[in-house]
């Protein structure tokens, strides 16, 4: 399941984030990719050792865990710290590769479930630079406008296509998620948003809401692995 969410950070930590970046030490993204990314990989990244990197995470961390979509859709059980990506110039486009699926942290093993890109640079400003995610009938181009979020499978092939204009700054980051299949997580997704339509429409105390909600929790309960 592909779900683009809006408006994920307010203008004043857009704002803060651009300010942010604009003062950090930008990398080669080399740095962080494994040997079947680095062959396709031709990007900017800021560097772990900029003092900016700290403050720009915590603002996409919190922004992230108030979100009740994201909350519902990834059901995290871990995020990992996001890291930030430029693409314009020469180093301007990331071909198709797949994520690891393990993640080495300082407090061990982290599975990448669920991938996120966070735009920060507005549409208007730069040409190319679509996330492309081939999911199993088609490919989705995606570019959203600053501030908006998608969040897509790990498992997916991906890239970023050629910024032809401009500058595309994004940020992106992985989940390991509560629920580890992706087909539990749609239909956990979709439950849960048919559940929110129905307390609008029927309140709270209905029996039927009740009982649904309850099978809600029931197969979380089921399908989660809180590790
Ligand atoms: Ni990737």
């Amino acid at each position: 399941m592909l779900l683009t969410i809006s408006d994920v950070i307010d203008a004043a930590e857009l704002a803060r984030l651009r300010s942010l970046a604009a003062q950090a030490r930008w990398e080669s993204g080399l740095a962080t990719a494994g040997p079947q990314a680095a062959v396709v990989k031709n990007n900017r990244q800021i560097a772990e050792d900029s003092p900016e990197l700290e403050q720009m995470r915590r603002i996409v961390l919190n922004a992230l865990y108030r979100n009740p979509l994201v909350m519902s859709a990834a059901l995290p059980a871990r995020i990992l710290p996001p890291f930030f990506n430029r693409y314009g110039g020469r180093e301007n486009a990331y071909g198709a590769h797949v994520d690891n699926a393990i993640r080495a942290t300082a407090e061990g093993y982290v599975r990448a479930d669920v991938s996120a890109t966070l735009f920060l640079s507005d549409p208007a400003d730069y040409d190319g630079g679509e996330l492309v995610i081939h999911d199993t009938y088609a490919h989705h181009a995606v570019k959203l406008p600053a501030g908006s979020l998608v969040l897509y499978p790990c498992a997916l092939v991906h890239e970023v296509t050629p910024v032809t204009r401009g500058e595309r700054i994004a940020c992106f980051m992985f989940m390991q998620s509560l629920v580890r299949e992706a087909e539990r997580r749609r239909l956990l997704f979709d439950m849960d948003m048919a559940l929110i339509d129905l307390r609008a429409r029927l309140g709270e105390a209905d029996g039927s809401v009740l009982r649904l909600t309850g099978v809600y929790h029931n197969l979380l309960r089921l399908w989660a692995c809180p590790t």
